[in-house]
C-alpha cells in the first residue's frame, strides 16, 4: 500500500507544512481579512489615513491585484473641442475608483451622469440627447472658458443637476492648475536668465485690458513679445526654456473674472518665471497661490511704477530670490483638461447621490 506513511518518513510533516501555508495563502488572497489585530492603529482616529488593512494587504501585494470596481457608468456626450481624451484613466492618475467612463451613447439609459462641454452646445440644443433623462441621472454641464468666452445659451438655464467648472463654488472645480505638496525637498534652482521679461499671446486685440497695459508697459521697459501680432513665432518645443529664459513673465489672462486664473500663470509657477499677473484682484490670487509668489499689475499706481520695480529687481539678486521661496513646499501641477472634468464629476456623482438641480445656470455664470 502507501510507501509515504511508513513509519519513520519525513513526508507526513512535508505534507502538513504545504497544507497550512497553501490554506493560508488562499485565505488572505480570497478572504481579505481585516488584520486589526496587528499594532497599527489610526483608522479609527481618522479614517482618511491609511488603515492597517489597507498597510497590512499593500504589503503582501493585495491591494493591487483587486481591480477597482467600475459601478458609476459615466458618459462623456461630448468630447471638448472635439479632441478625444483618455476614458480608462481614472484610477491611475487621479485615484478615482468606481467610474466607467464610455463615450457609447447607447448607454445613455445605464449612465449615472452625463456630461455636456458649453463650447461645444448648439444654440438649439440640436445635439443634446433626444431621450427622456432617467430619474436617477444627473447632467454635468462643463466649461473651462471665462463667460467672456463663452456664448450664453437660454435654454441651458433650468438642464442641468452640477455645474463642472474652474470657480471655487463650483460643484465640481477643477482650476487649471494647482499647488500641491513638493515631492522632493531638493533645492530649487532658479533657470538661467538672459531676458527681462517676456510674453507671449495668442489673441491679440486692441480692446483687452491686457493689451492696452502691454502698450503702455513697454513704453518703459523692453518686452520680449511673441505670438502672431508680432510676427515672432515659438515652436512648441521651445516654450519652456523660452518661459525659464525670463526673469518675468507676464500672465495676461484674456478677461477677469473671479478665479479665472489659467495656465498662463502656472506655467510661469512651474518654469521658474516671475509671474506678472493682469486677472482678478489680488486677494482672489492669494486663494489660489502664495501672496509672495507673483507681482499684481495692480500692486502699483501705474505701467511706468510697474516698470521701474522690475528694473530694481532685475539688479537685487537677493530681492528677486524671495519670489521662489515657496518651491521649498510646494509643485506646481496642471490640470487635465477634460479627461479631469470627466473623472472628477463622475467621482462627485458616485459620491453624492442624491437629488439636485442647478437653476439659473446664466446668472451665475454670466452675471
Ligand atoms: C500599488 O500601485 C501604486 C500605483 O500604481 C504603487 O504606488 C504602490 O506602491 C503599489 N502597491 C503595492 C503594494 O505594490
Ligand atoms: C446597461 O443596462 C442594460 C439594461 O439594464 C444591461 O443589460 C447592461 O448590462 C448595462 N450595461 C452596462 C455596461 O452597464
Ligand atoms: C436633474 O435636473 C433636472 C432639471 O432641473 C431635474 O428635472 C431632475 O429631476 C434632476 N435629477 C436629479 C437626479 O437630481
Amino acid at each position: 500500500m502507501s510507501t509515504s506513511l511508513s513509519p519513520g518518513s519525513q513526508k507526513p510533516l512535508l505534507i502538513g507544512v504545504i497544507l497550512i501555508v497553501g490554506f493560508c495563502t488562499i485565505f488572505f488572497v480570497y478572504y481579505k481579512p481585516k488584520l486589526s489585530w496587528l499594532p497599527c492603529h489610526g483608522s479609527s482616529e481618522n479614517p482618511k489615513i491609511k488603515t492597517c488593512t489597507d498597510i497590512c494587504l499593500g504589503a503582501l501585494d493585495i491591494a493591487n491585484n483587486t481591480k477597482p470596481v467600475d459601478d458609476t457608468v459615466f458618459l462623456v456626450w461630448m468630447y471638448p473641442f472635439g479632441h478625444k481624451h483618455s476614458l480608462t484613466s481614472c484610477h491611475s492618475l487621479f485615484h478615482i475608483e468606481g467610474c466607467h467612463l464610455t463615450d457609447d451613447k447607447n448607454l445613455y439609459n445605464n449612465a449615472s451622469g452625463v456630461i455636456f462641454h458649453h463650447r461645444d452646445i448648439n444654440y438649439g440644443l440640436q445635439n443634446m440627447p433626444k431621450k427622456p433623462r432617467p430619474p436617477h441621472q444627473r447632467w454635468v454641464w462643463m466649461n473651462a472658458e471665462s463667460p467672456s468666452n463663452s456664448g450664453k445659451i437660454a435654454a441651458l438655464n433650468n438642464l442641468f443637476n452640477l455645474t463642472a467648472n474652474y470657480r471655487q463654488d463650483a460643484d465640481v472645480v477643477v482650476p487649471y492648475g494647482k499647488l500641491v505638496k513638493a515631492t522632493s525637498d531638493s533645492d530649487f534652482e532658479i533657470p538661467k536668465k538672459n531676458k527681462l521679461v517676456c510674453w507671449v499671446v495668442s489673441n491679440w486685440h486692441p480692446n483687452y485690458a491686457r493689451v492696452k497695459y502691454f502698450n503702455e508697459l513697454s513704453k518703459y521697459i523692453k518686452v520680449e513679445a511673441y505670438g502672431r501680432h508680432f510676427g515672432r513665432y515659438i515652436d512648441h518645443n521651445d516654450y519652456s526654456s523660452l518661459m525659464s529664459s525670463c526673469k518675468f513673465y507676464l500672465s495676461f489672462e484674456n478677461s477677469i473674472h473671479k478665479d479665472y486664473i489659467t495656465e498662463k500663470l502656472y506655467n510661469a509657477l512651474r518654469l521658474g518665471s516671475v509671474p506678472v499677473v493682469l486677472g482678478p484682484p489680488r486677494e482672489n490670487y492669494e486663494q489660489h497661490i502664495p501672496g509672495e509668489a507673483f507681482i499684481h499689475v495692480n500692486d502699483f499706481p501705474s505701467a511706468k511704477e510697474l516698470a521701474e520695480r522690475l528694473q530694481f529687481l532685475d539688479k537685487n539678486e537677493e530681492q528677486y530670490r524671495q519670489y521662489f521661496t515657496w518651491h521649498k513646499h510646494f509643485d506646481v501641477k496642471l490640470s487635465l483638461f477634460g479627461l479631469e472634468h470627466a473623472c472628477r464629476a463622475c467621482d462627485y456623482v458616485r459620491r453624492n447621490q442624491g437629488y439636485k438641480v442647478f437653476t439659473n445656470l446664466n446668472t451665475w455664470y454670466w452675471g
